[in-house]
């Protein structure tokens, strides 16, 4: 059986980015993979936190992973900084990683940008690389990540081959994983701003819907979403892409495809159609945020946790004494 391994920061409440372009394709691929899925609290920590709410953010996505309906019978759940190999991991990835590669990051350019005012964390530059571990430590073959993803899947896939080529004189050591996207929900933007990517950081609350939002304030969000003058519900993200990204927000959480709703709200209004989607969105958050509120009360979700990583740590331990092993640390080979 192929592996899987995937993670989300616990750097705010999930949206409904994060759901449509992974969570949700975390549980259609756990009948058919060996599924690992990680609370990436060391990622989270690359930009300034606040402890308590970052603690109660990690617990909080760990039971929505739950309460999307992952199987803690059949996944591996559990939290980045209770197996160490991770970080530990960083280190030897880091080592055979170029500066060059990682200042060319998008996703560290924008957030050095932004958090130019605060000063930028050398773990900023440096983060990509513990995701190569994340990764690599589970030997996965394919990772279902958002479209923003892709780049360091890119990364990824240069240093498995990289060290490869460098230690794997008897073989591969590593195994090659390949990025996994949706077809539609891949990139889901913001709606207040829709050329920009739904963010669960955004300072601006109406950009994003996250998954704990009460029924009143999506449906309020919703209807304030930026569209255009035109009154035509219609696919063309280049010139329309507020309505485009409402429409393949629709798409994504009912199944019912984009032709077929262009088709279904023709010669309708933007009131009518923001009105079914936020009833669209609502019917599939709602019973997601009970089931939430049930795994944050109860200590099952913490005993998960605990199998979780325990697993975690085994599989991880052998891949980085893998790794050790290659790269002649120590005094003597490890099992
Ligand atoms: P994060 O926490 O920003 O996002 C979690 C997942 O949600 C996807 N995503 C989106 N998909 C569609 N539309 C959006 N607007 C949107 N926003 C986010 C992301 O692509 C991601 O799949 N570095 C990662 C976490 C990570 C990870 C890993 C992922 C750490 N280690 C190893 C995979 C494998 C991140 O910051 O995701």
């Amino acid at each position: 059986m192929q592996t899987i391994f995937s993670g989300i920061q616990p750097s705010g409440v999930p949206t409904i980015g994060n759901y449509i372009g992974a969570m949700k394709q975390f549980v259609d691929l756990q009948n058919d993979f060996d599924c690992y899925f990680c609370v990436v609290d060391e990622h989270a920590i690359t930009v300034p936190q606040k402890r308590l709410e970052l603690r109660q953010q990690i617990r909080g996505l760990a039971a929505l992973y739950l309460a999307v309906g992952l199987d803690p019978a059949k996944v591996t759940l559990f939290i980045q900084s209770e197996v160490p190999a991770h970080t530990e991991g960083a280190w030897l990835v880091q080592c055979n990683t170029y500066i060059g590669e990682l200042e060319r990051m998008t996703q560290f350019k924008d957030k050095s940008a932004k958090n130019e005012k605060q000063g930028v964390s050398a773990a900023l530059l440096t983060y990509p690389p513990l995701m190569v571990a994340d990764i690599v430590l589970y030997h996965a073959h394919l990772v279902p990540v958002g479209e923003d993803q892709r780049q360091h899947l890119e990364l990824t896939r240069d240093f498995v081959e990289r060290f490869n080529n460098r230690y794997g004189e008897n073989g591969p050591i590593l195994t090659l994983p390949e990025a996994k996207f949706v077809k539609e929900g891949a990139r889901v933007m913001s709606l207040a701003e829709p050329t920009q990517k739904m963010s669960k950081s955004d300072k601006n609350v109406k950009g994003f819907i996250s998954m704990l939002d009460e029924p009143a304030v999506i449906r309020k969000k919703i209807k304030s979403a930026v569209t255009d003058s035109s009154g035509v519900i219609e696919y063309d993200p280049e010139n329309k892409p507020g309505v485009s990204n409402l429409l393949s927000i629709y798409a994504a959480c009912t199944g019912e495809s984009i032709a077929s709703l262009v088709a279904r709200y023709e010669g309708k209004g933007y009131g009518e159609f923001k009105t079914d989607l936020g009833e669209a969105v609502v019917g599939l958050l709602e019973p997601i945020q009970e089931k939430y509120h049930a795994w944050m009360a109860s200590e099952e979700l913490d005993t998960i946790l605990d199998t979780g990583a325990e697993k975690a740590r085994a599989v991880s331990n052998k891949t980085l004494n893998q790794m050790k092993n290659a790269m002649g640390l120590g005094r003597k080979k490890r099992r």
